[in-house]
């Protein structure tokens, strides 16, 4: 799906050649425009006047074959304040109302929406059109093929749309990894899909297997790695957009691509939906990819420890003492909290990097979607200013967490007889002392933050899917990352680097940015 952004006058809009054209505008907009005289908007004004055009964001209006118009299909929908939030709201539903419409070319409307919401309506189109086909034998892939975005004044919006489009590109590549089934998603296959991508100019790519794991002495991701026949996979992504010496921010993004529970095994009940459980892993994947087309002048690298947790007569029983990279051991009293042991080992192989900030996402715990529910990701940070970055990141990308405490009472329950630490608290605040458990594997004065993504990754029921989160999150923080280290510079260098919210700067630019000190 190609994406185009233009300026133009909503009369010119309506005589694009397209399948469908949608039309969004946000009330204010509406009510100043009574006396316009295109073609849609008399139609619009005609509706109102007859009271056939109800008040509420995302209420809509069709027509067939409007004279004047000449896209087959005219959907108006409303996008109440014009907020990134409504006109997100409003393009869904614009969107879910073209369902089954055979359109191949569309037109999008926005008029004089602002930079966010141009961002949002981008996302909308792609959210509402996705279309799963790898697993099917009959594929039904989106029909759409070309999105002409038109707006008052393209220079702008042109830095949210390119946002917009580079968060498509890599959310819809966190849902395909996501979405696929196990058998379709091994350690092996992800790790493939890494290198894949890492072709891309500024990714690099380097794949360990389990003996490189093991003379690593990452203990605990063997312990859980041992029960399956699918051998381990350790993903060191990396992204350069700015100079060597500029300290990476790492992501590390749990790669469990199924998780039976292990000998503490899970119930019969939704198991398949553990297949999500990659959900961290694809959406550290999904963040390089959108890298590689915002092109933002930091560095990045990217962790994904990847296995599969299963019952065998090999795997790691409750009770069983294993050796962290670390050096502290762990008595694995539940082996069904293994995303906290895969990824312990790799918060410590994290920091040979020494990070500016260390974000691992996770689907990670049961309790975080009890707790938070789909809405909101769970985020744990040790640096209130780490914290506050990424909470608005989330509500700039709509894509939203809320920060969780972090005081070690709630590391109590971790106290184990037998080794320096349990891998599981009680029954209470589950979702915290998971966090308190990776915590014990970051130096304190790390940068460091937790985004618990068990509740967001996915949806269940008739709309089971990969949701492509927080690739929203973390690419909005990684722009605004970028701008941060572009305001450190020392004035009088000459920065090479674009200034990073007009994304897309053109290949090799920005990875000539200047030398810029190390954050702390
Ligand atoms: N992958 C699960 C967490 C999960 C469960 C995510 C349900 C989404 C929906 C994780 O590995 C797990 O099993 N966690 C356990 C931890 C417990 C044993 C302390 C959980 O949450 O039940
Ligand atoms: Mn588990
Ligand atoms: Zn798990």
């Amino acid at each position: 799906m190609n994406f185009e952004l233009k300026s133009v006058s909503l009369a010119q809009a309506a005589e694009w050649e397209v399948d469908a054209l949608l039309v969004l505008c946000a009330d204010e907009v509406l009510a100043a425009s009574r006396h316009a005289q295109d073609p849609v908007s008399v139609w619009v004004q005609s509706a109102i006047a007859a009271k056939d055009l109800e008040e509420g964001t995302g209420k809509l209006l069709q027509a067939y074959g409007l004279p004047g118009v000449t896209a087959r299909r005219l959907v108006f929908a409303r996008a109440g304040d014009g907020s990134a939030a409504q006109s997100r709201k409003a393009m869904l539903a614009a969107m879910a109302s073209l369902k089954g419409a055979k359109v191949k070319s569309l037109g999008v409307y926005a008029g004089s929406l602002g930079v966010a919401s141009v961002n949002a309506l981008v996302q909308a189109v792609a959210e509402g059109s996705y279309a799963y086909t790898a697993t099917k034998s009959v594929p039904q892939p989106r029909l759409i093929r070309r999105v002409d975005l038109g707006v008052t004044d393209a220079g702008v919006v042109r830095s949210g749309f390119e946002l917009g489009c580079a968060t498509v590109r890599g959310t819809e590549l966190a849902k395909e990894w996501a979405n696929r089934p196990a058998n379709h998603a091994t350690p092996k296959l992800l790790a493939e899909a890494a290198q894949q991508l890492a072709k891309k100019p500024h990714l690099s790519c380097e794949v360990l297997g389990p003996s490189e794991v093991e003379k690593l002495g990452m203990g605990a991701f063997l312990a859980v790695a041992q029960g399956s026949d699918q051998p381990l996979r350790f993903i060191v992504l990396k992204y350069q957009g700015a100079s060597k010496s500029v300290a990476p921010v790492v992501l590390v993004g749990k790669g469990i691509t199924f998780d039976t529970g292990g000998i503490s095994i899970k119930p019969a009940a939704e198991m398949d939906e553990m297949k999500f459980d990659m959900g961290g892993a694809a959406s550290v994947l999904g963040t390089f990819a959108a890298l590689a087309e915002c092109r933002p002048a930091l560095n990045v690298v990217g962790l994904i420890p990847s296995c599969e947790n299963m019952p065998s007569g090999r795997a790691v029983k409750p009770g069983d003492v294993v050796t962290s990279m670390s050096g502290q051991t762990i008595e694995v009293l539940n082996t069904d909290a293994e995303g906290r042991l895969i990824l312990c080992d790799a918060l410590t192989y994290a920091q040979r990097f020494e990070p500016r900030a260390l974000v691992d996402i996770a689907t990670l715990t049961g309790a975080c979607v009890i707790a938070l529910g789909g809405v909101r990701a769970g985020l744990f940070s040790n640096q209130d200013e780490l914290a506050q970055q990424l909470q608005e990141a989330g509500n700039a990308a709509l894509d939203l967490c809320w920060r969780l405490p972090l005081d070690d009472d709630y590391a109590e329950g971790l106290k184990s007889n037998f080794a320096d630490m349990g891998n599981v608290g009680g029954r209470q605040a589950g979702v915290v002392t998971a966090a308190k458990f990776l915590q014990k594997f970051v130096q304190p004065e790390q940068a460091w933050a937790h985004l618990d993504i068990a509740g967001v990754a996915w949806k269940s029921g008739a709309a089971k899917g990969a949701t492509g989160r927080p690739v929203g999150l973390l690419l909005q923080y990684l722009v605004d990352e970028a701008a941060r280290i572009a305001a450190e510079l020392p004035a009088r260098v000459e920065t090479t680097a674009k200034p990073v919210k007009a994304v897309k700067a053109k290949a090799g630019r920005a990875a000539k940015a200047p030398k810029a000190a190390k954050k702390g």
